[in-house]
């Protein structure tokens, strides 16, 4: 019996943890789906690096402050996986993506916290709310906080 290679979404997936965690999913035989935010050669990059383990992938740009372009990424997601599996749906989605604020609190403004909260909660929430459809049964979702 043929068995379907699963598939992970993970944001931020062209550095850092989010890369990391990509290719060792990938090691592990699932196709990957990552986002970047800024540097698309970097997430490039890491795309030929799980195919030359043998899986899928492939990289769009996302930027998860901006929600109201997530229903054209699941969008441009759907129709890419539809077209090479028969199927809208992933197995796994990864929030990842996000930054660090290194600031006491005193000092801390209003925008900063405004872009903490968009990108680690806001962000975080709906996109996972826009993929939820779009989950195999058995699949899961991993948010780093
Ligand atoms: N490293 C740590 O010690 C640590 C500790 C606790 C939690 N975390 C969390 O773990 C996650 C990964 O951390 P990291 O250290 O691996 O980070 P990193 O090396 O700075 O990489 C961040 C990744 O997220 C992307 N990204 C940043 N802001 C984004 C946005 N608004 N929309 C979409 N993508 C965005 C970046 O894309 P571009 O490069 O294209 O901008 C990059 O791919 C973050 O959520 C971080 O808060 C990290």
């Amino acid at each position: 019996m043929e068995t379907r290679t699963k598939i992970a979404l993970i944001t931020g997936g062209s550095r850092g943890l989010g890369r990391n965690s990509a290719i060792k999913i990938a090691q592990k035989g699932l196709d990957v789906i990552l986002t970047y935010r800024t540097n698309k050669e970097e997430a490039d990059r890491v795309v030929e690096e799980i195919q030359s383990l043998g899986q899928k992938a492939i990289a769009y740009q996302l930027d998860t402050k901006e929600v109201k372009s997530f229903d054209a990424f699941v969008k441009t997601v759907g129709d890419h996986l539809e077209e090479n599996t028969g199927s809208r749906n992933i197995d796994y989605l990864i929030n990842n993506a996000g930054t660090a604020l290194y600031c006491p609190i005193p000092e801390v403004s209003e925008e900063q916290l405004d872009d903490m909260v968009d990108i680690h909660f806001k962000g975080v929430f709906f996109l996972t709310q826009k993929f939820l459809p779009f989950m195999n049964e058995g699949g899961g979702i991993i948010n780093v906080s």
